[in-house]
């Protein structure tokens, strides 16, 4: 049966719950939650919005609906960046790609990245003394981005990573300062300041990508990793290959997913730790235990289970992802409510992670709560850093195992302390980003 919808704040006559949006994204998903209930129907500028919170409930939209629904517009202004690649493309291109992506992530040739991750975190400690200061988000991004561009492309962007990091940085500011905003309706091409600085940044990562793809092109070498399975793929119909566009796309979605996300997982697990010597030490324990004197490797996996909890309970605490976004392309129905074509799905997956309903002391930094049955007793959707569904994150695995090697790694040799007098704030740009960033002193252990 579909029910009328149910309440939901009345916002701004014009602009709806945009300006709320804008102001506090995070507290106004909390606060609807709080005052609303599990369904939420609200207007964000022009759209009809639905905020929906409860494991159910995603799991019709991820699941048993996802046919209705496509990416949000606030997700495809990444477009301008990432174009037409597995993240934002719909329908029979996206299933296409995803089959012809998708040998790149199974189980064995991800386990097969492990020394690449490790060897680059061995190769970046080396530069780090007792007593160093840095900003630990930004030595964060610099490793993962090694690391993903070696494994999948076989590339070693160690000398742009300075280049790259600051195009970077203009893209997430751009995208941060339109998504709540009317911004995101001027077109690409009028001049503004705002645009001009977006179009150089990604003229910046255009040229390092297309030199990975030249190179490549060049060589006519086929190496077997996922920059030749894009160039060499061959359609089983007519034999036409991708168009450069389609190659470039793809490259750039997968470098910019593959990193971004799994750094701002490690910074905050960085963060965390500082705040609790006692699961600190706990860490160091396993650590010393698992591997004595040696350094990680995929071997250690198994028995690095308090290490995987740990990144298990960050997430919780700070998903990478902390709303997923989608719309209705045609009349659809969440928990018996109705969804008319058009309207924005917002799945807020920080406050899914905080929900006393699933987690017992929501707030609290407790990885052995991750010890026993948890994760089999909890619905499907109340702990989803990945997503789920079709449109689950390709690269799951890859980044769960490159987030406990890469803490197994540097927690063995260095703890991280937090420098005195910072206050970071959990900020909703594409990703959850640590802001004003994380300044660390490393000590040896
Ligand atoms: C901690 C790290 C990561 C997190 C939290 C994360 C999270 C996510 C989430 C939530 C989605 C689904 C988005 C949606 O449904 O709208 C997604 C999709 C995706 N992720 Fe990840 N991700 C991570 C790491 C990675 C890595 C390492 C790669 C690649 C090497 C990657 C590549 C992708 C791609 C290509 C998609 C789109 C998949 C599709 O639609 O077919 N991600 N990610």
């Amino acid at each position: 049966m579909v029910n009328a919808l149910p309440p939901g704040p009345k916002g701004h006559f014009l602009l709806g719950s945009g300006p709320d949006l804008t102001r506090d994204q995070l507290g106004f998903y909390e606060a609807c939650a709080r005052e609303y209930g599990d369904v939420v129907p609200l207007r964000m500028g022009p759209y009809r919005g639905l905020l929906v919170y409860h494991p159910d409930a995603i799991e019709e939209v991820l699941i048993a609906r996802n046919r209705d629904f496509i990416k949000s517009p606030g997700v495809r202004l990444l477009s301008r960046v990432l174009g037409d690649g597995l993240l934002l493309s719909e329908g029979g291109v996206w299933l296409r790609q995803r089959r012809l992506v998708q040998p790149a992530f199974h189980r064995q040739r991800v386990l097969a990245y492990g020394d690449v991750m490790t060897s680059y975190t061995a190769r970046r400690m080396a530069e780090w003394t007792d007593g160093d200061v840095f900003e630990a988000h930004a030595e964060m991004i610099a490793l993962t981005q090694v690391i993903v561009a070696k494994t999948l492309f076989d590339a070693d962007v160690s000398d742009e990573s300075y280049s790259i990091a600051e195009a970077l940085n203009v893209l997430i500011a751009d995208f941060g300062a339109r998504i709540g905003s009317l911004l995101q309706f001027l077109p690409d091409w009028v001049p503004t300041p705002a645009n001009l600085r977006t179009r150089r940044a990604v003229r910046r990562l255009d040229a390092i990508i297309y030199r990975m793809i030249d190179a490549r092109r060049r060589s006519g070498e086929d190496r077997g990793d996922l920059l030749s399975i894009l160039l060499n793929a061959q359609d089983a119909d007519d034999g036409s290959r991708m168009t450069p566009q389609q190659v470039r796309d793809e490259v750039m979605t997968l470098f910019m997913a593959g990193h971004e996300t799994t750094a701002v997982a490690l910074s905050w697990t960085w963060y965390l730790l500082a705040q609790h010597p006692e699961v600190d030490a706990r860490l160091a324990e396993e650590l010393r235990t698992v591997l004595g004197d040696r350094p990680p490797s995929v071997a250690d996996l198994p028995k690095l289970r308090y290490a995987d909890m740990v990144v298990s309970e960050s997430m919780r605490l700070y998903p990478p992802a902390y709303a997923l976004g989608r719309q209705a392309t045609i009349r659809s129905e969440v928990s018996g409510y109705p969804v008319a074509p058009g309207t924005v799905l917002v799945l807020p997956t920080w406050v899914v992670h905080r929900d006393p309903r699933w987690f017992e002391d929501p707030g609290a930094f407790r990885p052995d709560r991750w010890e026993g049955d948890l994760a089999r007793r909890l619905p499907r959707f109340a702990y989803f850093p990945f997503g789920g569904g079709p449109r689950q994150c390709i690269g799951n695995g890859f980044a769960l195992m490159e987030a406990v090697l890469l803490l197994a790694a540097i927690a063995q040799r260095f703890r991280l302390a937090m420098e005195p007098g910072q206050r970071v704030t959990p900020t909703p740009y594409v990703t959850l980003r640590p802001e004003p960033g994380l300044r660390v002193r490393l000590v040896r252990r």
